[in-house]
Order: C-alpha cells, then sequence, then structure tokens
C-alpha cells in the first residue's frame, strides 16, 4: 500500500471540519474527490498532507505511520501536494521554478516536464508572475512532477482556465498516471473530467464521504450527479 488515510477527522483549531475519512491507494491508484463547494476537499487534502490539523485518525506511507502537521516528512516520502492558488514562485522564471523542484525532488525519475508542457519550454525564461492562469498551472503541475513524486495530490485543476488549457492539463496527467506508477489524488469541480483522469472517485458533503467507487460504475449513476448539484 502507498499511501493509506484511516478515520480522518481533521479541520483548523478547535474547528472540525471533516471526519471519518479512509482510503487507500496504490502505486498507479488515481482518485477524484468531488463535492460541492465548502464541503471540506480543501480541508481534507490539507489535513493528508499536514498543513491542517488532525484529529483523529492516521495517514500512513508504505505502512509506516506519519506525524500530523509535518508536511516535509509527506514530501520526503514521494508526496507532493499543488494547493488551489498553484502557489508558484511569481518572480523566478519557469526554468528555475522547475529547476528548484528538480534539486528537490524525491525520486531519480521525473518525467520530462517540457516534453509534456511544449508551452512551457518555450517560455522557460519568462517570469512565472507573468503567465496566463493556464501556464501558471502548467507550471505547477510540472513543478511537482519534476520532484518525480510517487503520489500528486492536486487541488482545483481546472478552475478559471479556458477549456483548451484544461484539455492539455488533463492529457498530460493522464499520460503520467497511465505510463508510471505515479498516485494521483484530484479535485476538480467538473466530475466528468475528473473522472475522466481518474479510476475511483469519492463525494464529500459537509465533512464526509458520501459515495465512493469507480469512475465507471458512479458515472452511469444518477444518483452520483445529485450529490454534487448546487440546491
Ligand atoms: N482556515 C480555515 N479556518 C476555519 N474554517 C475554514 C478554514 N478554511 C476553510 N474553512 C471552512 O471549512 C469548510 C470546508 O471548506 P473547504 O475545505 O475549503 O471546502 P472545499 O474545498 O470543498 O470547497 C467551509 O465551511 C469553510 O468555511
Ligand atoms: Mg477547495
Amino acid at each position: 500500500m502507498l499511501f493509506a488515510a484511516h478515520d480522518i477527522a481533521g479541520g483548523y483549531g478547535a474547528i472540525h471540519i471533516v471526519r471519518n475519512i479512509s482510503f487507500e491507494l496504490d502505486a498507479g491508484d488515481t482518485l477524484a474527490l468531488l463535492g460541492r463547494n465548502g464541503m471540506g476537499k480543501t480541508t481534507l487534502l490539507r489535513t493528508l498532507v499536514g498543513l491542517a490539523d488532525r484529529f483523529a485518525g492516521g495517514v500512513a506511507v508504505d505502512g509506516k505511520p506519519l506525524p500530523p502537521r509535518n508536511p516535509r516528512a509527506l514530501a520526503r516520502l514521494g508526496v507532493t501536494f499543488v494547493p488551489d492558488d498553484r502557489g508558484v514562485f511569481a518572480r523566478l522564471t519557469v526554468a528555475e521554478n522547475i529547476r528548484l523542484a528538480q534539486l528537490a525532488a524525491y525520486g531519480e525519475t521525473a518525467p520530462d516536464v517540457y516534453a509534456l508542457f511544449p508551452d512551457l519550454k518555450r517560455r522557460m525564461l519568462q517570469p512565472a508572475g507573468t503567465l496566463s492562469g493556464g501556464q501558471q498551472q502548467q507550471l505547477a503541475i510540472a513543478r511537482a512532477l519534476a520532484t518525480a513524486p510517487r503520489l500528486l495530490i492536486v487541488d482545483e485543476l481546472s478552475q478559471g482556465l479556458q477549456p483548451s488549457v484544461v484539455e492539455d492539463l488533463a492529457r498530460a496527467l493522464i499520460e503520467v498516471t497511465g505510463q508510471s506508477g505515479l498516485a494521483l489524488i484530484l479535485v476538480d469541480q467538473n466530475p466528468k473530467l475528473a473522472m475522466r483522469i481518474c479510476d475511483k472517485v469519492m463525494v464529500m458533503q459537509r465533512g464526509e464521504v458520501v459515495a465512493s467507487g469507480s469512475s465507471a460504475m458512479l458515472g452511469s449513476d444518477p444518483r452520483f450527479f445529485d450529490l454534487l448539484i448546487v440546491s
């Protein structure tokens, strides 16, 4: 088992936001985490990677339990998180952003991120802050992949982006997860997109998982989409 979350409860300070969350990922597993706004997706991701408080439950990599609130411990084990604000270094160039990630790499077999995102190759010398939103998301994903992760966690992949660039991002993620053992947890507001990229799905409502299963099975269940409709 690459990654296991067991009975997680998490939140911020005294505020409990997510609870009773359990799931496991093997190498190569891809999981879409869906749910309407405010249901706790970001908080769950942040609890898992140690950026929010874990009140109960355990997170384990390779069966070894991890301390709470310790994002570095997870990064050192090959778990890389792309936050919803993308978090690129605005004043550094594209190439410098990538280079820094390579220096912090967990593994040795990072994908060729410039081959994956030719747009970035053309913009290597451009400061990241001057890129479009789509290019910044490409850079955020490229940086994460340059660390040669075993598990990539992406919060809000397509938020605010043009459909054409979203398609490029989806293609890149499908390619890297398909040809390596890279595992993925993906949060996105577009269930069809997320389920095209990921084999499994979990739906959150008010901090808890209310549905989970394979993308193929849940995607053909009309009740599933009701869980995602803003009412
Ligand atoms: N730093 C924080 N402190 C307290 N409450 C927060 C914080 N961040 C988010 N929340 C609350 O947690 C709930 C879940 O938010 P979030 O995890 O961002 O949901 P999602 O990512 O599904 O939109 C919301 O009610 C939100 O207001
Ligand atoms: Mg969120």
